[in-house]
């Protein structure tokens, strides 16, 4: 079976477009992948990846190896509880008072959410809250795990846990405080994970980009090492230690004091996972926008399609046109508010009214645009679900 333009072509034929789609057929190859990839450590689902409970819910059903999720924000937490979800790590910290607040209610309540600290005043707020409502608040310690070469920080800015020094300030901040306790740390490295090194047409960077990773890797591996062994030091036991994203699992899962991974982008593969060297996922999620004019021989202007992907503004956060192959966005329009031309030299006789399937450069993003997921498996629909949109959620 050819997952090719007609294959597509012929399941929607009557699909009103613009829609948005899961291949299950791909998605199911993809989580066998990442499980073999997590070589037997635990997988936490990022939520922000995925943005659809019933697809998080398939994913968490189909391996024991799926354990909990990271999500993004206090509101989507208690959503995601109120689904049914179980083992919720917010991946960032929160401060809201009235969302910590429901927080506390609902750990009162048995439900395990898990918070995300990185400084002093973090315990500090948490426990005050924790306090007024007679609950131990579980908490997890957010370690920096970028790498600082001359003039140039390798990673991204998140936690000012940066050395030993900084992490025994927050432990022992949490370890004095009545109604908090430590029980996860999770070190990031987005500088390999969220980092292509295989950009066509950029071998200048590609290089120096696995340059320093190549260094990044080993450096990191020794900081989480010796953070852990710091943590234990205090006795503490911690229930888990978490590393890494799609693009750093045959790197995070080498590490021995890792319990788990976190896994998001690679279920979905999309655009800007096409640029990494030891990996290629298949490409589960895309989009499809309708051909509404002609203004040239080659030329073919579709309705919608400016879904640009956040980050670093640059080309590879433009939706990338998938099928039909070769065809392509116009550098001086790209993806637009209303319309996007796309520019097509190929074999297939393109009419107004077809379809041009494109995939976002992020993977949950595209949920943001969409109500529903259409899910094709073996040529045909199979299921029409809703994202976190289509249930009239809206996290950031
Ligand atoms: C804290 C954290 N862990 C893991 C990930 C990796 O997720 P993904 O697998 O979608 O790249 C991210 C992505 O930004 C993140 O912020």
């Amino acid at each position: 079976m050819e997952q090719d333009y007609n294959y597509y072509k012929k399941i929607f034929a009557s699909t009103p477009k613009p829609f948005a789609f899961v291949d299950f057929d791909l998605l199911d190859e993809n989580i066998e992948r990442i499980v073999t990839a997590a070589a037997q450590k635990n997988i936490r689902i990022a939520t922000k990846s995925i943005r659809s409970v019933f697809i998080l819910n398939y994913i968490l059903k189909k391996h024991a190896q799926f354990q909990g999720v990271m999500c993004f924000t206090a509101n989507e937490s208690m959503y995601l509880v109120n689904e049914g979800i179980e083992d919720i790590l917010i991946g960032y910290p929160i401060w809201d008072s009235e969302a910590v607040a429901q927080i506390c209610q609902l750990n009162q309540q048995g439900k395990r959410i898990t918070l995300m600290v990185d400084s002093v005043e973090h315990v500090h707020h948490l426990n005050k809250m924790a306090e007024a409502f007679n609950v131990t608040l579980p908490l997890c310690l957010d370690i920096d795990m970028s790498m600082d070469v001359t003039g140039l920080h390798f990673g991204v800015w998140r936690s000012p846990i940066r050395s030993v020094a900084d992490l025994k300030e927050v432990v022992e901040k949490i370890i004095e405080s009545s109604s908090v306790c430590l029980v996860g740390v999770m070190g990031y490295e987005a500088q390999i994970a969220g980092v292509g090194d295989h950009y066509p047409k950029q071998m200048a960077k590609n290089t120096m980009v696995t340059f320093l990773k190549k260094q990044s890797i080993k450096q990191l591996a020794e900081k989480r090492a010796a953070t852990i062994q710091m943590i234990e030091n205090y006795g503490i036991s911690l229930q888990f230690v978490n590393g890494g994203g799609t693009g750093s699992l045959h790197t995070t899962t080498s590490e021995d004091v890792v319990t788990e991974v976190t896994v998001g982008s690679g279920f979905f593969s999309p655009g800007l996972f096409d640029n990494y060297r030891d990996f290629h996922y298949k490409p589960a999620a895309g989009f499809a926008i309708e051909i509404v004019r002609k203004p040239d021989t080659h030329i073919f202007t579709c309705t919608g399609g400016g879904y640009i992907a956040s980050g670093a503004v640059g080309n590879d956060k433009l939706p990338k046109p998938y099928l039909p192959e070769d065809a392509q966005l116009l550098s001086l329009e790209g993806a637009g508010e209303v319309q996007t031309p796309i520019v097509y030299r190929g074999t297939e006789k393109l009419m107004l009214g077809d379809p041009i399937f494109l995939r976002h450069a992020k993977a949950g993003e595209l949920c943001e645009r969409f109500n529903h997921l259409y899910c094709v498996s073996k040529g045909e629909i199979v299921n029409k679900v809703t994202t976190y949109r289509g249930d009239g959620q809206c996290f950031l």
